[in-house]
This record gives C-alpha cells, structure tokens and sequence, in this order.
C-alpha cells in the first residue's frame, strides 16, 4: 500500500510517499477494520520532502497565517513535481498517470493548525484525488506527533525493535509542540485517554516567547536550547507551575512571565551573552522539571511499560538526556528518528493509515482545534 502525504498546518509543507503492508485479518484478507493486535506497523518512507518558511516569517516573530497560506500554494506544486521526479515546469503526463498508478492512498492534515494553511493543502489533496480518483482521508496532525515514535530509522522499522506492541501497553505518550502540552494513557495503538494537557501556553511556544525575550530570532526553540549550553541551569529560580499538583496538567505562561519579569527588573539582561545563557538554562531547567515531574507521576500511576516522547521539542538534546536519565531504566523510551520530530508528511501519512486501516478517517475539511 502506497500514500502520498500532504502537510501544511503550520509553517512547513510537507509531501511523502510512504509504503506499508497493511495487517491480514483472520481469515487472511486485506483491509479496513483491521487492528494491530499482532504487531506495530512498519513502513517505508520512499520519499519525504519539507520546505520550511521560517525565513519569511521571521521578520514578524511568528507565523502570519496568511503569509503561510499563500507560501504553502506556491510550495506544494513544486515539491509534487520533485518528489514524483517530474521535470519542474511541466510535462512528462505519461510518466505522472503511470506512477499514480501504484499510489493507493492520499493522506492530508485537516487539523489542528492555521486554517488558510490548512485549507492550502486540503484543496491540492482534493484536487490531485478528483484528477487521478483516488481516495482521500483527512488526518490529525496531533496523531501524526503521536505515531511519530514509529519512525525510528531512516527506512524500515525492524521487527526485533517492536516485537509485539502487547509489551509496550499500557504506555503513555507526552506530545511536546508548538501548540501543543499533552499526556495521554494509551490501551493500544488505536486507543488512548487523553490525561492532562496545557492549561495555557504550549511548553515549545514558552520557549518561543522566551527567545523573543532574548532577542533572539523565531523559531525560538532551537535558539534557547544552544544558548541555554553555555549557561546555569541553577542560577535563577524560576518557578515550577502547576508541579506538586495532583494532576497531569501543565501551565508555562506563568514560566514565561517570570522571565519576562527577570528581564524587565535586571537592566541589560538581553544584551549580556552570559546572562541570557543562564536565564534560557535556568527556563530550560523549569520546564523540564516539570515535564518530567508529570509524566514520571503519569507512568507510575498508570503502570506503562513504554514512554513515546513526541512533537518539535523532543528534539531537544537536553530533554532526551533528562527523560533517558529518569526513564530510561523504568520503561521502554521512544523517541522519533530527529529528522521526524518537526512537521513532516511523513508522520501524516502514518497517522491516516494507522485510521484508515480501522474503518476511520477524518472528512477532509479545515478543523482548526481539532483535539485528540
Ligand atoms: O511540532 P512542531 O514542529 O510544530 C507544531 O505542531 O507546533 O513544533 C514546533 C515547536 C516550536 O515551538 C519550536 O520552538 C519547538 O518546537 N522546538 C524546540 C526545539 N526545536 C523546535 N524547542 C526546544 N528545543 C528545540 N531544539
Ligand atoms: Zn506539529
């Protein structure tokens, strides 16, 4: 079974072209309303193509939705052409309708995101899924995070590294975003509790605000993390919000505000290189005190034997090291392959199939706060 996959949620569009063996029922057929009792999907990414647009959004320090828009229109032709191997103008009909032939599947995010940027990927999918009548499932960028730890290596997953997904559940996932804080209990592959989530800010948006406090350019995450190298992760107290409470709810808007105090009331600080080195390392400190205080209560309480750590923070060295360091004896840790943790198609492709292959799908129409 062969997808194509489109993303364009936020800032970067992504195209894919992903291959997999869907799971035999009991009676050796093929198809929908099949589960993964047996065993985890496994897949084969044939391409994965993502054009990012933070060069243009950086002078505004953020994302303009319909900046985004107007990029992603101009993005998706070509990175269609390059990843078919089309020549880049136009042409070559023949070998475009014969490749359509082996594809089987269209995937594209529905949500949540930027409505215009949504909408710009949605109307390519459903345009390319008319001309060539193929099927066209919606998928949610927040379950393409979640199945992202699926994609460990550059092609294939081996069998030996998920034997039998029975041994990795119960297990919790924390989806760690831009727009997104969010602790789920999953029973399996399909089925899940969403458990706490933020109840403000998004841990990556905290790290957006705080470099902008900084004077450092968007996106920010990136940015606090390496400065955060050289400085002292005890050297200001900032608070903890929300840790001793006894939920799996987080808040770090109050975290960003205690640096934007810190800031304000220390004249100078976002100049002096040292200084803002061991304000973004003592932020760093906070939040992942945090992250971890709350999914190390999530996993105990609720017996997991696996721990999925996704989304564009979890790229982030120090948070790896942290997890791997209180975790990593506890349960099994997954972590996405790097190249996997920022939005990519490749993640959306895993997303749709992983519904499509039970009988779901997400109609294809722009769902900004579509949730878990
Ligand atoms: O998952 P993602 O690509 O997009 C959303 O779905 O939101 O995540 C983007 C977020 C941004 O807030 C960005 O600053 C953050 O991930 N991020 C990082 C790092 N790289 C990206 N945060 C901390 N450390 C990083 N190295
Ligand atoms: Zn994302």
């Amino acid at each position: 079974m062969k997808i194509l996959a489109i993303e364009t949620s936020c800032d970067e569009t992504g195209i894919a072209l992903v291959e997999t063996n869907p799971p035999a029922g009991p009676d050796g057929t093929v198809g929908a309303g099949r589960t993964f009792r047996g065993g985890l999907p496994r897949f084969k990414i044939a391409a994965s193509l993502v054009a990012s647009q933070t060069k243009i959004h950086r002078p505004f320090g953020g994302v303009v939705p319909n900046l985004a828009k107007r990029e992603h229109e101009k993005n998706l032709p070509i990175l269609y052409r390059r990843i078919f191997g089309l020549p880049a103008q136009a042409g070559a009909l023949a070998k475009e309708k014969k490749l359509w032939n082996s594809i089987n599947l269209i995937a594209v995010t529905v949500g949540p995101g930027l409505e215009p940027a949504l909408w710009a990927g949605i109307t390519f999918a459903e345009e390319l899924a008319k001309k060539y009548k193929k099927p066209l499932v919606g998928a949610n960028h927040l379950e393409g995070h979640l199945y992202s730890f699926l994609l460990q290596k550059k092609t294939v997953i081996s069998n030996s590294q998920f034997p039998i997904s029975k041994k990795l559940f119960p297990a919790v996932a924390l989806i760690v975003s831009g727009g997104h804080t969010i602790l789920l209990k999953m029973r399996n592959l399909c089925e899940w509790k969403k458990i706490g989530e933020t109840r403000d800010d998004a841990v990556g948006e905290a790290y957006d605000k705080v470099a902008r406090l900084l004077n450092l350019p968007y996106p920010g995450g990136p940015e606090v993390e390496k400065l955060a190298r050289s400085g002292n992760p005890r050297a200001i107290d900032f608070p903890r919000p929300m840790i001793y409470h006894k939920n799996y709810d987080f808040s770090f808007s109050g975290l960003k505000t205690s640096v934007r105090y810190y800031v304000v009331t220390h004249p100078g600080a976002d100049k002096d290189t040292k200084v803002k080195a061991d304000i973004a390392a003592s932020f760093q400190e906070a939040a992942l005190d945090v992250l971890v205080k709350k999914t190390g209560r999530a996993t105990e309480e609720t017996g997991a034997k696996a721990l999925f750590v996704s989304g564009g923070v979890s790229i982030n060295n120090a948070l790896r090291r942290r997890f791997k360091k209180e975790f990593g004896k506890k349960v099994q840790l997954y972590f996405p392959s790097r190249k996997f943790c920022n939005d990519n198609a490749v993640m959306i492709a895993v997303a749709a199939y992983i519904k499509f292959i039970q009988g779901k799908k997400y109609r294809p129409a722009a769902q900004a706060n579509l949730n878990m």
